[in-house]
């Protein structure tokens, strides 16, 4: 059975998570409008596996005895001035998912709840990949600038990520 405590801080967790497909479906769309479609096809994979992310949690919370709350959200930003303002928004978001997770795990060790901290542990990986990319995508943009031709290679080169690209 879920402590109140842990039970609070994954539900948590599971609005963060909502937020994070939102803001990335949101980045999407606003990439794809303005042409850059293998920016949008990444970043729709990232809103899904977010959404995984989320959905994973709310097994467990419910698989161990607690409720798992599906939350409100807000409005994420319409648009972004800039391929740029994307990724630096989506390291930054990253960060605090990491801060986030990290605070989880710190309630579990207090709660001594071990099998949640194990868990968790899935999310700490996560979270080391993720940031990472993130960082390597804007070791690039950074050194790309303005270059027109660059940013096309980028987006032709991160398209061919995504590995189910949506129509
Ligand atoms: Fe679910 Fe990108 O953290």
């Amino acid at each position: 059975m879920l402590n109140k405590n842990i039970e609070t801080a994954l539900n948590n967790q599971i609005k963060l998570e909502a937020e994070s497909s939102q803001l990335y479906l949101a980045m999407a769309s606003c990439a794809e409008t303005r042409g850059f479609g293998g920016t949008s096809a990444f970043l729709y994979q990232h809103s899904d596996e977010e959404r995984m992310h989320m959905l994973k949690l709310v097994k467990f919370v419910n698989e161990r005895g607690g409720h798992a709350i599906v939350p409100a959200l807000a409005q994420p930003p319409v648009s972004f001035d800039a391929i740029q303002t994307i990724f630096k928004t989506l390291l930054e978001h990253e960060i605090s998912v990491t801060e986030s997770i990290n605070n989880v795990v710190d309630d579990c060790l207090n709660e001594k709840d071990y099998t949640t901290q194990n868990f968790m542990q899935w999310y700490v990986s996560e979270q080391i990949e993720e940031e990472g990319l993130a960082r390597t995508i804007m070791d690039k943009l950074n050194m790309i600038g303005n270059d027109k031709g660059g940013l096309y290679l980028f987006d032709r080169d991160i398209g061919n990520q995504a590995s189910a690209p949506l129509a």
